[in-house]
């Protein structure tokens, strides 16, 4: 029996999911996969073509890294039937928005909104939705800019506008972000609320880290075209 099968079946044997629930034949679910993963490849190539150009203009690189996943089959069944949509292949290219998830790490909080208007400016890509969690942090701390896009994708005889969930946020936001993950499903330990302060307290001390290191770019910036500035002078004194 293959992965997908298995995935197929176990929805039947999760009491919440009723057994008839089930996401197409595996196939269909396969080909559906297969689509997510192209469009996350395409956008994938969008932004390391903008990181490419930028590091050029700006001699760093303002992505650090990016990862990328595509849904697994049970979660998909679990989000359609929490949140009452209808089991089918049909319902999850019209109802679920993070089937293609894209991760984008970048350096400082600035080339978040940088590659961010950069990719939605592009003509192909239609911006569905913004959720700007950097300046609204939610109240456990968590920070990050979440767009959903939609991208077309080329296949032998169609072409499909695919939806695509883009997480952005700096090395230290995904640091806090994925040990915060971690820790929430950790269930034997109790979600106390002096945990749960202790969180949010790292979460500001991150995102004023954060703040620091572009003031400390920033300086260092000026300070290098001070001292360009500085040897250009020099250089046409001697000539004088
Ligand atoms: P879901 O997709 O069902 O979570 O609902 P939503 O689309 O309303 O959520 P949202 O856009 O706020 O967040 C989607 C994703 O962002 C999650 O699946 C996580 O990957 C990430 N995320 C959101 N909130 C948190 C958080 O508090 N902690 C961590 N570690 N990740 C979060
Ligand atoms: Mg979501």
């Amino acid at each position: 029996m293959d992965y997908l099968q298995k995935q197929v079946l176990k929805s039947s044997i999760i009491p919440a999911i009723p057994p008839e629930k089930i996401l197409g034949t595996a196939d269909q679910l396969q080909e559906a996969l297969m689509m997510y993963s192209c469009a996350i490849r395409e956008v994938k190539t969008k932004l390391e073509v903008l990181n490419d150009e930028l590091s050029i203009r700006n001699q760093r690189n303002p992505i650090e890294f990016i990862k990328t996943r595509v849904k697994k089959p049970y979660s998909i069944l679990e989000k359609l039937n929490r949140r009452g949509f209808e089991i089918s292949i049909q319902s999850v290219f019209e109802n679920l928005n993070d089937v293609a998830g894209i991760r984008v790490i970048c350096s400082f909080v600035d080339d978040i909104y940088t590659v961010a208007e950069m990719l939605t400016n592009q003509d192909d890509v239609t911006l569905l939705e913004v959720k700007d969690y950097i300046k609204n942090p939610k109240p456990n701390g968590y920070r990050s800019l979440h767009l959903i896009i939609q991208v077309p994708v080329y296949f032998s005889d169609k072409k499909e506008e695919l939806r695509a969930e883009v997480q952005i946020r700096t090395i230290a936001m995904d640091f806090w972000a994925s040990l915060e993950h971690d820790l929430r499903y950790k269930q034997d330990i109790p979600d106390t609320e002096a945990v749960q302060e202790e969180l949010k307290s790292c979460a500001d001390t991150i995102a004023n880290t954060d703040k620091r290191m572009m003031a400390l770019r920033d300086k260092i910036e000026t300070m290098k075209s001070a001292n360009v500035e500085k040897k250009e002078e020099k250089k046409t004194n001697v000539f004088k």
